[in-house]
């Protein structure tokens, strides 16, 4: 049973999670409640109640309902197998965790930015048909490659060899520029996404100095601190290559705001000003050291980006892996010597509403390369109000989501990957307006929820169909199936040969065994003998 809970909370009454089984056949009662992760786009879908209809769901394909303390006991064992070789903080769960025979598509766009990286007057048609490239690759994929970017390999170079020569340093040189809880600028070596540890070490750089930011979360706060960087003795070119760097790939950044602006029929400029004072971007530097089991965790665990966009440099070992807006695949990103890999952040997600999406992507580690990268992350200054450009919005096209401060959220993120939190990670849909998230019943119809098969054909008397007269309908029924477990791991059956009175007997019965005293109940609570029975402290808490 599920209680009514506060309106706003981000609670559900079982947290994400596969079921163990090969098959799960749920009856739910008219309230709803049940989402399922939708395998083309990752979305979750609410599956609207069908009177009378039950859910059946593939187990371990999908996600969703029942079992959740099931699986942890499993998980458990194999966290205990593995620790010799890594502490369980990094250990993903299982449906979170590379699969290391890993699927090269073609990937993703590869835009030459020629038109605009050459001196001399820019050729509007040239110009235009690049415009139309980035829309493509932002709304298609929301992510791709650029070449001829006009940042210098040179200056590339200086500090991807600067980079090297500081992480080769002994731990505890490091350490002596460590990020603090109040300026997380400097070297970390622990960070968490979503509450797994990542397994790579980083060194951030804010690009303008002093770089200033909310001292807190708290709305109520409006404390700014100002933060300046931290630089180690060691190498001692570092900085000068950080802020040569910084400045070459700023520019790069702005060009592509620019170009992403023109996409959404917006003025080249129409972003500028978030970004022209006291911008709070900035350069990171990561280093993914071999890890011996590659299998279980990961450089970095998905996320997506919070900023407006990300301008990343890949070395030559490979491991970045976004997820195809498609078919949600994971697909890795082959380095292409020289080119930078841009993504749209949650930032353009909310300016653009949704037209372009920020997609996630994670960094799988390997057992023999250290791999190194350097993003950048253009964000604006923390005063910035997100919110759907006015422009884009009319009554065909509302705003998807709620203003929301850029300083509060970037420092609620901030926190959480600091340190171990309780609650989930800040994420931009928390801002969905409410007919958005979750999706109203009306929209999810629309939508096209789960499927709905009819079971007709089958449901007489016994469960074995080999002998069933009608082998047509048969077959349409098993392909219906088949690509409904294909398509989502989960549909609805009705006509499915379940008496109703029996149903209906079982559920009244739930209803008044759930009314009694929470004293009564635990009379008969599971126990370490047997895990039948009553119980109430299920926990789904992985964020
Ligand atoms: C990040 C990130 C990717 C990489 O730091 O946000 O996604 O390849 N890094 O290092
Ligand atoms: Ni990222």
């Amino acid at each position: 049973m599920y209680r009514a809970e506060e309106p706003h909370t981000i609670n559900r009454g079982v947290g994400r999670h596969k079921d163990g089984g090969a098959v799960t056949v749920l009856a739910q009662d008219d309230v709803g409640g049940l989402e399922v992760r939708r395998k083309s786009d990752g979305e979750w879908i609410l599956v609207i109640p069908t009177p009378d209809a039950f859910i059946i769901n593939v187990g371990d394909i999908i996600q969703d309902r029942i079992g959740v303390s099931y699986s942890k006991i499993k998980n458990q064992e194999i966290i205990e197998a593995a620790m010799g070789e890594v502490d369980p903080a990094f250990i993903q769960e299982p449906e979170h965790r590379p699969r290391l025979a890993i699927i090269e598509a073609d990937g993703i766009p590869l835009i030459d930015l020629t038109a605009i990286s050459s001196s001399g007057s820019a050729d509007r048609e040239r110009i235009e048909k690049l415009v139309r490239e980035v829309g493509g690759a932002c709304s298609e994929w929301g992510f791709f490659q650029v070449v001829n970017h006009g940042v210098p390999a040179e200056t590339r170079g200086k500090l991807e060899l600067a980079a090297r020569r500081f992480f080769a340093q002994d731990l505890e040189e490091k350490r002596k520029v460590r990020r603090s809880m109040e300026c997380t600028l400097g070297y970390f070596d622990t960070e968490l996404t979503k509450n797994v540890r990542d397994w790579k070490e980083v060194f951030d750089v804010a690009v303008s100095e002093p770089t200033l930011v909310p001292v807190s979360s708290d709305p109520e706060d409006d404390r700014v601190a100002e933060w300046f960087n931290r630089w180690p003795e060691y190498p001692p070119e570092l900085r000068e290559a950080c802020e040569e760097y910084g400045r070459e790939v700023e520019k790069l950044a702005f060009k592509l705001m620019e170009l992403i602006a023109l996409s959404l029929g917006l003025p080249a400029e129409r972003f500028n000003s978030c970004f022209k004072h006291h911008q709070t971007s900035l350069l990171r530097l990561n280093h993914y050291p071999p890890c011996p089991s590659p299998h279980l965790a990961l450089g970095v665990g998905r996320h997506k980006d919070g900023g407006a966009v990300t301008v990343l440099a890949q070395d030559d070992v490979g491991g970045l892996e976004v997820r195809r807006k498609s078919d949600g695949e994971w697909i890795l990103v082959k380095p292409t010597p020289d080119a930078f890999i841009i993504n749209v952040g949650d930032i353009i997600q909310v300016w653009s509403n949704d037209k372009y999406e920020s997609v996630e992507h994670r960094v799988m580690v390997n057992s023999e390369r250290d791999r190194f990268s350097i993003p950048f992350f253009l964000n604006p200054a923390h005063y910035t109000v997100v919110k759907p450009v006015d422009e884009l919005i009319n009554e065909k096209n509302r705003p998807k989501f709620k203003p929301y401060g850029w300083g509060k959220f970037m420092t609620h993120r901030r926190n959480s990957n600091f340190k171990k939190q309780n609650d989930e990670n800040i994420q931009t849909y928390h801002f969905r307006v409410e007919d958005f998230h979750p999706r109203t019943r009306a929209q999810a119809q629309a939508d096209g929820s789960i499927p709905l098969i009819d079971l007709s054909p089958v449901s007489s008397t016994d469960y074995s169909i080999s002998d069933r007269p009608d082998p047509r309908a048969i077959e349409g029924l098993v392909r219906e199936i088949g690509s409904a477990c294909s398509e989502w791991g989960f549909f609805q059956v009705k006509n499915h040969g379940v008496p109703s009175e029996r149903r209906r007997k079982l559920e009244s019965a739930a209803r008044k065994l759930f009314a009694l005293p929470l004293e009564e109940k635990r009379k008969v609570i599971r126990n370490e003998e047997s895990l039948f029975g009553y119980f109430d402290g299920e926990c789904g808490d992985r964020s």
